[in-house]
Parts: C-alpha cells; sequence; structure tokens
C-alpha cells in the first residue's frame, strides 16, 4: 500500500530528513554513480531554502507501509519563468518499476495548477537512466542536453590555469556587489547569457538590469551564499567584456557552482572566456584550501564552453536531459497503479 504526503522541511524530524536523503544517495548511486551526494546535513537547508533563481519549493514523499520510498520535489520559477513548475521525481531503486513515480508525478498536479504552471520541465534526467523510458511513458518529450563537467581540484593539472589576458583587457574580481562604476556594464555582459542556447526548454534567461543585478547579489547574500565573479573589463572603454560567477554556499564549502559564463558578441573569439574561467579557479583555490570540486552545465550545443572547460581541466560527467510536458496534457493522462 503506498500513500503520498506533504512533506514540510520547516516541521520534518530528523528521522524524516534521514529517510528523504536515503532515498536521494541510493537513486545517485544507480543513476550517477561515483559522484558526490549532497550531504545529509545540506538537505534541511536547500529543502527549506533553494539556491537563488530557483523560486519557491515544496516536496511530497511516497511510503510504501512506513518505509519512505521517494520524493518529489517542485520549484515554482519565477519572473520570466513563472509559467514554469520544475519537477524533480526520484524513487528508491528498490522501489522502482511499481507506479510510485507516476502516482507522485499525478500527485504533484494540483499544486501546479493552483500556481498556474501550465508547463512542466525536468532538468534531472540522467541520460542512458530510467529517467529517460519513464519521461516519455508519461509523454514528456526531450527539450535539451545538458552536458555536466567537473573539476577535481586534488586531480587538476594546475598549469591549465596560466592563462594570460588578451592585449586590450584587464581582470578586475570581486565577491558580493558589484562596483558601482561596473554595475550598468556589468549588467549588460549579464544579458550576453542570453546568447546561450536553451533548445526547446520553456526557460527564458533573465533580462538582466543594473536593479535585477543588485536584487540577486542580496539575495545570494541573504543566504550566506559567497558568489565570486571575475570579469574581463575593456582598457579602451572601461566596460565589462566578459565574465564569469561562481557561488560557495556556507554549508558546502568544498564545492563550487558554477554560474553563468558570457562574454558580449562584440568581444568573442580573444579568449576572455577561458582568461575569466582560469582566473576565478586560480583565485578560489588559492583563497579556499578546502575547496575540492566546482562543478557546471551547459547546454550541449555550446561547443565553445565546453571546450574550455575541458582545457581547463574539468572532467565530463553522464550528461542530463530536459524534458517538458504541457499540465494539461499531463492532467488528461490519469493516474496509473500503485
Ligand atoms: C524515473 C523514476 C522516477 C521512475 O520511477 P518508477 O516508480 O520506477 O516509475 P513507474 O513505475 O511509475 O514507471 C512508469 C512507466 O515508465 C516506464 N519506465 C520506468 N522505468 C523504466 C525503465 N527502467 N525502463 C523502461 N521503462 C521504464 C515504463 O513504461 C513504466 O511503466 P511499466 O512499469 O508498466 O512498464 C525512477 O526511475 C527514478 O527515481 N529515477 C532517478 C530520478 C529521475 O530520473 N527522475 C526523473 C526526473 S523528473
Amino acid at each position: 500500500m503506498v500513500t503520498i504526503e506533504r512533506f514540510d522541511p520547516l516541521s520534518a524530524t530528523e528521522a524524516g530528513f534521514a529517510a528523504y536523503h536515503a532515498v536521494l544517495a541510493a537513486s545517485r548511486e544507480t543513476d550517477r554513480p561515483g559522484e558526490p551526494v549532497l550531504p545529509p546535513g545540506e538537505l534541511a537547508g536547500r529543502l527549506a531554502r533553494p539556491l537563488p533563481g530557483m523560486g519557491e519549493a515544496a516536496q511530497w514523499v511516497a511510503y510504501r507501509g512506513n518505509e519512505l520510498v521517494a520524493f518529489a520535489e517542485v520549484h515554482f520559477l519565477e519572473a520570466e519563468n513563472r509559467g514554469i513548475g520544475l519537477v524533480d521525481v526520484v524513487v528508491h531503486p528498490a522501489a522502482r518499476r511499481s507506479g510510485i513515480g507516476t502516482a507522485l508525478l499525478h500527485a504533484v498536479l494540483p499544486e501546479l495548477r493552483a500556481r498556474d504552471r501550465r508547463s512542466v520541465e525536468g532538468w534531472q534526467v540522467v541520460a542512458g537512466s530510467a529517467g529517460e523510458p519513464w519521461a516519455e511513458a508519461l509523454g514528456f518529450r526531450p527539450v535539451r542536453t545538458i552536458v555536466r563537467q567537473a573539476l577535481v581540484v586534488a586531480e587538476a593539472d594546475r598549469s591549465r590555469w596560466d592563462v594570460t589576458v588578451p592585449v586590450g583587457y584587464r581582470v578586475v574580481r570581486w565577491a558580493g556587489a558589484a562596483p558601482d562604476a561596473l554595475l550598468d556594464s556589468y549588467a549588460r555582459a549579464r544579458a550576453a547569457i542570453h546568447d546561450a542556447p536553451l533548445g526547446g526548454s520553456g526557460f527564458q534567461w533573465p533580462a538582466w538590469t543594473a536593479e535585477r543585478v543588485r536584487a540577486a547579489e542580496a539575495e545570494a547574500r541573504s543566504q550566506g551564499l559567497e558568489q565570486r565573479i571575475v570579469a574581463a573589463v575593456h582598457q579602451e572603454t572601461g566596460e565589462v567584456a566578459g565574465f564569469t560567477e561562481v557561488c560557495v554556499h556556507p554549508r558546502r564549502p568544498d564545492w563550487g557552482y558554477q554560474r553563468d559564463t558570457a562574454v558580449l558578441a562584440g568581444h568573442r573569439g580573444h579568449g576572455l572566456g577561458r582568461c575569466v574561467k582560469a582566473h576565478m579557479i586560480r583565485w578560489l583555490v588559492a583563497e579556499r584550501p578546502g575547496l575540492r570540486r566546482i562543478s557546471t552545465t551547459t547546454g550541449a550545443e555550446n561547443a565553445h564552453m565546453i571546450r574550455v572547460n575541458r582545457e581547463l581541466g574539468l572532467g565530463s560527467l553522464p550528461a542530463v536531459i530536459a524534458v517538458q510536458q504541457d499540465l494539461d496534457a499531463l492532467l488528461s493522462r490519469g493516474t496509473r497503479r500503485a
């Protein structure tokens, strides 16, 4: 007998988090063997307060008898993306193929409808894993392949990070707030991320303005996130030509989350992307000796970024596939067994 209920991270017990984490760990071991899993101590905070840009979250869990065997997490994306409900359904490997994943998905649909999320996306389907045929069986279509790469600091050849600054540019870096003098041109450089391909996903990059840059900085600060930026400034104009961003979470100090990297169209082809990323790695590794990994994701079509990452020593991990389906189509399918 399977029962599904909401999981409230603000009132959950330690045993509840442990059971939730056990499903996550077992599933990751099956679908992403050898990759570090979110530490158990980090789970409660991450469920209650998703990383900036992910919007609010809600979770559901499925019990078989008294045993927590699966969970679903939904992120209600914001601003440009407020029509999207981002869903991740995870079933313990020992409880798969008995309809629990499908039942969990259907359990979250009323909340998606209540919040007017007409489009349902999943971004965590590991290529070649059970998630692919499952999503297909439910009518989702693949909309984007996302390449995952990670730098394992201890294994890296550090000479790869010795990249000279291209002539005509200088490197500026900051943690937290962008200098006022660079704010407007930094916001324009951030907007260059719009050229990064998104495939058929309905997701849209934020329309960056100076105001939104400051709001994003404030959100990162409020979570205690260390947000580092390395920018290449064009010496002739004094404008930011490109930048890269990495965040380190206070409860996961050994892990750097690579966020956006972008170079304005008129400044591409000079090696600025490689330059700012190499500088970022050197800066992080020098100031954070406990840092063990920097992880990044890139659209599979984005060959340049993937190559730059490889040249800097990042290794490849199995790709993930983003899938999409309209809410109405899912609602009309109804639940299967379970
Ligand atoms: C994907 C996942 C959630 C499926 O959970 P589940 O409870 O095993 O799925 P269901 O029993 O509801 O499967 C429904 C249908 O999907 C298809 N399916 C599911 N797993 C499959 C597999 N390994 N191979 C082929 N088809 C599969 C089948 O058509 C299945 O119906 P059937 O069993 O009657 O043939 C689970 O494998 C999982 O947790 N994977 C890791 C996380 C993930 O990829 N989540 C999806 C991202 S949103």
